[in-house]
């Protein structure tokens, strides 16, 4: 059995990228791996929180997990928080790492173009990271297309400490799913889509009711030729909703364009719409009634002290190696 970590930041709005670029792998791979899952709260106070939403946030991730079929029977799920262990090993991992290589991240990149000075979490987050997923023994880490880097980067410190001291850490590989991968933003289908945009419409959360699911994708971005087919760099827009359709139909995009040859974008957005909805419906009655569940906060303090149990002893085997403590 592979041991299989990822974690989702509690910033709200989990859109449908999210869901098809990471928790649907989560669900598939809890059957034949010993899977764990983690709201990763810390990673979130990279940039400014207000307090109450975050823990809001916290619940509706956790819930959110479990309504898109993630059981707790079969696998961890717990608030990374909770675990004093990611903390702990950050910082071990932190003197491990150079400015130089996490200077290279585009996420940095991004978050800090145009300002003198940035956040130091910002710039340290893939470190954060990468403490997550060693302190676990991790062997596959499911994520989205834009997490790449982060894990190569997660990959060159656990080689680095393993050729140092004694093999400390297992080294992980990423999983990338291909179909549906990188979902882009609806109105600018040049940029992914994201928790945190200004626009609404530029994405689609995993709860948005159904009126306003059919207005996104109505009014979403895509040219004025006409023709349903893919091809990322002439028509990022209809291809980014050739994407969302395949991946939620389960039809392959070629099958798809050749259902809508000749037909305008109009009735193929209204498909796409009514898929979209149906798709979502079971997870929003899933969420509400696991959300307002008294088990929701005994699954996660479960969850914390298996994953405790899993930390305590990757952190024995660190300070040994390294020669902490005495
Ligand atoms: P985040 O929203 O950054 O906390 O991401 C949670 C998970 O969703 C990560 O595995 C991301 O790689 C994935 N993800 C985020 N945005 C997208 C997107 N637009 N398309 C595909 N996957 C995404
Ligand atoms: N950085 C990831 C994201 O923004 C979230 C994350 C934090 C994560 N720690 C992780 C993903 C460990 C996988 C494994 O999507």
């Amino acid at each position: 059995m592979k041991r299989v970590f990822s974690g989702v930041q509690p910033t709200g709005n989990i859109h449908i990228g999210n869901y098809l670029g990471a928790l649907r792998q989560f669900v598939e791979l809890q059957e034949e791996n010993e899977c764990i899952y983690c709201i990763v709260d810390m990673h979130s106070i990279t940039v400014p929180q207000d307090p109450k939403e975050l823990r809001k946030h916290i619940l509706d991730v956790a819930a959110l997990y479990m309504a898109v079929g993630v059981d707790p029977k079969k696998s961890i799920i717990f608030v990374q928080s909770d675990v004093s262990g990611h903390a702990e090993l950050s910082w071990v991992l932190t003197c491990c790492s150079y400015t130089g290589e996490l200077s290279r991240m585009t996420q940095f990149k991004d978050k800090s173009r145009g300002k003198e000075s940035a956040p130091t979490g910002l710039f340290t987050y893939p470190i954060l990271m990468a403490a997550d997923i060693l302190l676990y023994d991790t062997d596959i880490v499911p994520v989205g297309n834009d997490q790449k880097q982060h894990i190569e980067i997660c990959r060159d410190i656990a080689i680095r400490v393993n050729h140092k001291y004694k093999n400390t850490f297992v080294v992980p590989d990423g999983r990338f799913l291909k179909a549906g991968a990188r979902i882009m933003a609806l109105d600018d289908p040049t940029s992914k889509m994201s928790k945190s945009a200004e626009n609404i419409h530029s994405r689609i959360s995993l709860l948005d009711e159904e009126g306003k699911i059919k207005k996104s994708i109505m009014r979403s971005t895509t040219d004025s030729d006409g023709e349903i087919r893919f091809d990322l760099e002439e028509k990022p827009g209809v291809s980014n909703l050739l994407n969302i359709y395949s991946a939620f139909s389960g039809e392959s995009v070629d099958e798809i364009v050749v259902k809508y040859a000749g037909c305008g974008y109009g009735d193929f957005k209204k498909e796409l719409a009514t898929i979209t909805q149906e798709a979502l419906v079971p997870i929003k009655k899933n969420f509400n009634e696991i959300r307002q569940s008294e088990e929701l906060k005994n699954i996660l303090i479960n969850g914390a002290e298996r994953a405790n149990t899993i930390a305590e002893k990757t952190m024995k085997r660190v300070k040994d190696n390294f020669g902490l403590g005495f």
